[in-house]
């Protein structure tokens, strides 16, 4: 088993470069099975949730080639199977993007129950209630999701729950219905914008992403040949800017699209820091301890919940009292626990954490609960004294790059090692 040690604490200073965006990536790969033809994937992060993304699609007959550590080639003429492996497609959160790629390709497909963070109750109803508007069939029973169509016909879908997945899902399962889908109450991600891009750079017709009304209207093929570079991620980004706050240190982030990031610089702002803005990167800085904040997580463009935990390491040493309402998932507090242990003092009630800011953290033996709670730990692994030792990290891996890298050449002490 494989710990990270890191010793604090550390005020980080320097520059990082974030990877494409996660979440656009494992719903950009199951949307390359609705092209008949080639495509080229830029700016891909290289972590666990992209490999058995591909691993996937390969046993559905894809054929995938890493041009570079951060480039894929995909070849989606061929799909010769509509049933995904059931052990892989239960690995992951977004493998449910395989039922609406596959209805549009196939009409038919049969996926394992989606796995993922447990956030608490992860419901799909909307993706189904989505599918079957379209036409299709879906049967969830003995742990499978399967979905099969004679036809798919365009139609107008209202999201009863403004959903990422939802919105994703049903329109990759629109792109090659018959005439015009329209979403509305649809989710405004900076992903959902990036999966529309893709796929009308593919050859889709999609229009008002980003926006809470997508029409997409239903061509007959997805000819590919075209190269696609993915959005940087705006939670990597996040994460680093958190990471400047509470470590009183100074980052620059590169590569990011600073526009995704407001409802964060301007809570950051209001906390203290001083934030430059140069579009297409930010720098960060922080000279003394941060001041409290009230925090709602939000559906885009309000505050990510992705962010949430990274927020909280910030808030544990704060000064004064603040408050985290957390509104989209039911078991986003588990990390509290472990900053605890580390010498916070945070009590959670319902959907509320109350942060009574400390001096200071220390290290202490951790255990990361799902993704986020794995960064906030590793920050709060630098910014405490002592050593923190943190467990759990396929949790991490499934969605940064290169995460101890990253951190090491900002100055932080900290290292992998296997137990
Ligand atoms: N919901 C329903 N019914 C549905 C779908 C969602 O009730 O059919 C509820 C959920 O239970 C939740 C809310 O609606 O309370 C929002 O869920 P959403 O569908 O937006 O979340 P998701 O698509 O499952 C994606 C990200 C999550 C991120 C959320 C919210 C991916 C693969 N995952 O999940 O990312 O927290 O959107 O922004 O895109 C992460 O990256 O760490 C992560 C958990």
């Amino acid at each position: 088993m494989e710990k990270l040690l890191i010793k604090g604490p550390t005020h980080l200073k320097g520059e990082v470069t974030i990877s494409g965006a996660k979440n656009a990536t494992v719903a950009i790969l199951p949307a390359t099975l609705l092209i008949n033809g080639t495509c080229v994937l830029e700016n891909v992060p290289n972590i666990s949730d992209v490999k058995v993304s591909c691993k996937i699609l390969s046993e559905l007959g894809a054929k995938i080639t890493w041009l570079d550590n951060n480039t894929l080639s995909i070849d989606t003429t061929n799909i010769t199977t509509s049933n995904a492996p059931l052990d892989l497609t239960s690995k992951f959160r977004a493998s449910y993007y395989l039922i609406g790629s596959m209805l549009g390709r196939k009409r038919a497909i049969q996926v394992g129950m989606p796995g993922g963070c447990n956030l608490g109750p992860r419901p799909i109803d909307q993706h189904i209630k989505g599918f079957e508007l379209l036409g299709a069939k879906v049967d969830v029973s003995q742990g499978k999701i399967t979905a099969k169509a004679d036809n798919l016909v365009g139609t107008s879908i209202y999201m009863d729950i403004v959903s990422v997945g939802a919105t994703i899902n049903v329109m990759l399962a629109s792109v090659l219905a018959e005439g015009t889908t329209t979403i509305d109450n649809a989710a405004k991600e900076p992903h959902i914008v990036d999966v529309a891009n893709f796929l009308n750079t593919m050859g889709a017709d999609i229009r008002g992403a980003g926006t809470d009304m997508i029409k997409i209207n239903g061509v007959k093929e997805l000819k590919g040949n075209a190269t696609y570079s993915i959005v940087p991620d705006q939670i990597e980004a996040g994460t680093f800017m958190l990471a400047a706050v509470a470590s009183q240190g100074d980052i620059l982030i590169k590569n990011c699209i600073t526009k995704h990031l407001e409802s964060l610089t301007a809570k950051i702002q209001e906390m203290g820091a001083e934030v430059h803005d140069y579009g297409d990167s930010i720098r960060v800085t922080c000279n003394r301890k941060p001041s409290r904040a009230n925090i709602k997580t939000l559906p885009y463009p309000g505050f990510p919940t992705d962010l949430q935990p990274q927020m909280g390491v910030a808030l544990s040493i704060a000064n004064g009292t603040s408050t985290i309402n957390e509104s989209i998932w039911e078991s986003r507090f588990q990390y509290t626990a472990e900053l605890n242990k580390m010498g916070a003092k945070i009590s959670v009630q319902g959907k509320s954490a109350f942060f009574e800011g400390v001096d200071k953290l220390y290290g202490a033996p951790v255990y990361s609960s799902d993704l986020r709670a794995g960064a906030a730990l590793i920050i709060a692994g630098i910014i405490a004294e002592g050593e923190t030792e943190i467990y759990n990290l396929d949790h991490i891996d499934r969605g940064y790059e290169k995460i101890e890298e990253k951190f090491k050449n900002l100055g932080a002490n900290i290292q992998r090692v296997s137990n």
